[in-house]
């Protein structure tokens, strides 16, 4: 019986070392685990509220044609009528609020452009793209394109 016992006896050790380990996995899971987690699913359902309640910077385009319905006219029947006009414009729900008290800066008219348009191999070939060196003058692109309907022919 002795002899059993001490066969044994290593077997006895390893389940107290398991036992310790999955207190101490679920003693740190209960601290780690942020409230409300897994309430709606693999997410803190806190997080839904937080993200609520960020203040919103985009408007949105159907804000922008309210007011400036000439450019949305303008755009019609360009290829760059399906661009966002806060893509170019930047997020602009503040001036869209309080269009009289923030007036929102132009964006560079080469700078921007060349973000989308700058040759490059890796976009695909039939996206429009220009060699800066070799198309148009050093100067803003818009003294030629017009950035709301930029097609010239
Ligand atoms: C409630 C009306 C209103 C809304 C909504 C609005 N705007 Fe405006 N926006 C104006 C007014 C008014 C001006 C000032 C016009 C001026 O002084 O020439 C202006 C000026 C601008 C200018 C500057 C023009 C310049 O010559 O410097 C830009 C760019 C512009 N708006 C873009 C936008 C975009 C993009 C949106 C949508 C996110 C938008 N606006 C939403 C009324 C509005
Ligand atoms: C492809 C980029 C791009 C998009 C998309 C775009 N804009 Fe513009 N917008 C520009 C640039 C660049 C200028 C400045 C032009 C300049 O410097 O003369 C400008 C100028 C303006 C101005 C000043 C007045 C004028 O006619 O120059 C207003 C207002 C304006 N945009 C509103 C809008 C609205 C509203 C939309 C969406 C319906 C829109 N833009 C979409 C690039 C863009
Ligand atoms: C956010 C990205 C973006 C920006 C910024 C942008 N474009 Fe474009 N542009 C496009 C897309 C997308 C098309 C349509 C491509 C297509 O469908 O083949 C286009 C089309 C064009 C075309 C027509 C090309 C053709 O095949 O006829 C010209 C010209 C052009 N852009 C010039 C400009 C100029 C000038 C500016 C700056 C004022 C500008 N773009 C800014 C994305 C952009
Ligand atoms: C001096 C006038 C001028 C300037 C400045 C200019 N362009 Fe152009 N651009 C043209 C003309 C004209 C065409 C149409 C004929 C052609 O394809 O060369 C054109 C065509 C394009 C096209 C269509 C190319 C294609 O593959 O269909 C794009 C994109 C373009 N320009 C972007 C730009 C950008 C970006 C800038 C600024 C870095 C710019 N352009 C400056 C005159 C100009």
């Amino acid at each position: 019986m002795p002899a059993l016992d001490k066969d044994k006896r290593h077997l006895y050790r390893l389940a107290v070392l398991f036992a310790a380990g999955i207190l101490a996995f679920l003693g740190l899971r209960a601290v780690m685990v942020p409230k409300g987690f897994g309430r709606y699913g693999f997410f803190r359902a806190g997080a839904l509220t937080d993200i609520r309640s960020l203040p919103i910077s985009y408007a949105g385009r159907a804000a922008c044609a309210d007011c400036h319905s000439d450019i949305v006219d303008m755009r019609k029947g360009s290829l760059h009528a399906q661009i966002g006009c806060e893509a170019c414009h930047g997020p602009l729900e503040a001036h869209a609020a309080a269009p009289d008290t923030t007036k929102p800066r132009l964006p560079n008219g080469r700078a921007l452009c060349l973000g989308c348009h700058l040759e490059n191999v890796a976009k695909p070939a039939s996206f429009p793209q220009v060699d800066p060196k070799e198309h148009g003058d050093a100067g803003p692109c818009t003294s030629c394109h017009n950035p709301h309907h930029p097609e010239i022919s």
